[in-house]
């Protein structure tokens, strides 16, 4: 059993406090090899801002469970040097089990050193996703690791998580959930949805603001977390069709739309496809103009600043948590 407070991360408990009382939200980035990690931290130390980095199933699975933990912890003593030579504070990291599908894998993560974990119940019946999520939280704050909980379905695919139709959270439900499976976080579904292709083609989309704020009547300061949010930029998607790719019709959420919602309780917003697009829009880009080029560093390090960029941008100007 590995101690995360050793190896230098945090638990997601006071960060996810300093942003109910702030009115932003943290984010929430996947990552799934050495690049995305460095661009996240080096991102979010420049934007000043805690950050909880995510790790999938299937990114579990890819980078191996050993990997992970010592890829983190070296992140992290990479960013303090950084931190000391810019004269910067250096920010809290949270490692974190995003859609975890069963309390094996959240027990594997938890022993691996990851300080909060997602139990993903969502598509059990109520009953049973209070059951399981319970059990989780025990194992989890026995080691003071925090736990996110999910209530309603999200729409889109994702290699472990997909479904057709999205049901909303139903805010009658959130108090008791909470209360009968003691989990630190909630995850809701108002309308976002996972993957590059949010909505169809020609449908208006809206995230039910109204249900977050009945939600957020009947939880009162409690950290609800809104998955599936990226927001599929528009000059991404162009740069992968120019250079090779074949994206049609991918669509996000309204940049506009977030920012209305971290000010609510929202304390962490989950992005990924952003991530995954701006890393391939920036390799396309890279090995389309330097075609001699056979070295990954040129265009993985041409896309790593490129998504140092994007994440600066989303902390500051949609989260509101950067500087
Ligand atoms: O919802 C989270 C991620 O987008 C998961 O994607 O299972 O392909 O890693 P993945
Ligand atoms: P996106 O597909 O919108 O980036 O959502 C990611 C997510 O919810 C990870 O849990
Ligand atoms: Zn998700």
């Amino acid at each position: 059993m590995l101690n995360y407070k050793k190896l230098g991360f945090v638990n997601t408990k006071k960060m996810y406090t300093e942003a109910l009382k702030k009115n932003y939200a943290l984010p929430g980035y996947n990552f799934n090899n050495m690049e995305q990690l460095q661009a996240i931290l080096s991102a979010c130390l420049q934007t000043q801002n805690s950050v909880v980095l995510q790790v999938s199933k299937k990114a579990y699975e890819y980078m191996e469970e050993n990997l992970i933990y010592h890829l983190v912890q070296g992140a992290i003593a990479t960013m303090k040097s950084q931190a000391k030579k810019m004269k910067l504070k250096p920010i809290e990291v949270a490692l974190h089990l995003d859609h975890g599908d069963s309390y094996e894998l959240c027990v594997s993560a938890i022993k691996n050193g990851f300080s909060s974990v997602m139990i993903d119940g969502s598509h059990l019946s109520y009953k049973e996703n209070i059951k399981l999520t319970k059990k989780v939280v025990d194992f989890a704050h026995k080691y003071n690791v925090t736990v996110e909980g999910e209530l309603g379905v999200l729409a889109g695919v994702e290699d472990y998580v997909s479904a057709e139709n999205q049901v909303y959270t139903r805010p009658e439900d959130v108090k008791d959930f909470v209360g009968k499976t003691g989990v630190d976080s909630l995850a809701i579904a108002i309308g976002t949805s996972h993957g590059a292709y949010k909505f169809k083609p020609g449908q208006q989309p809206k995230i039910r603001l109204d249900i977050l704020r009945e939600i957020e009547k009947k939880l009162k300061n409690f950290p609800i977390v809104m998955h599936g949010s990226s927001s599929i930029p528009k000059e991404a998607v162009n740069k992968i069709n120019k250079y090779g790719g074949k994206m049609e019709h991918a669509v996000g959420i309204d940049p506009k739309q977030l920012c209305e919602a971290v000010k609510t309780p929202v304390c962490k917003v989950n992005i990924d496809s952003d991530s995954r697009m701006t890393m391939t829009a920036g390799i396309r880009e890279s090995l389309a103009k330097n075609p001699e080029n056979f070295d990954p560093r040129g265009y993985m390090g041409f896309a790593r600043e490129a998504l140092v960029e994007m994440y600066k941008k989303k902390n500051i100007e949609v989260l509101g948590c950067g500087k």
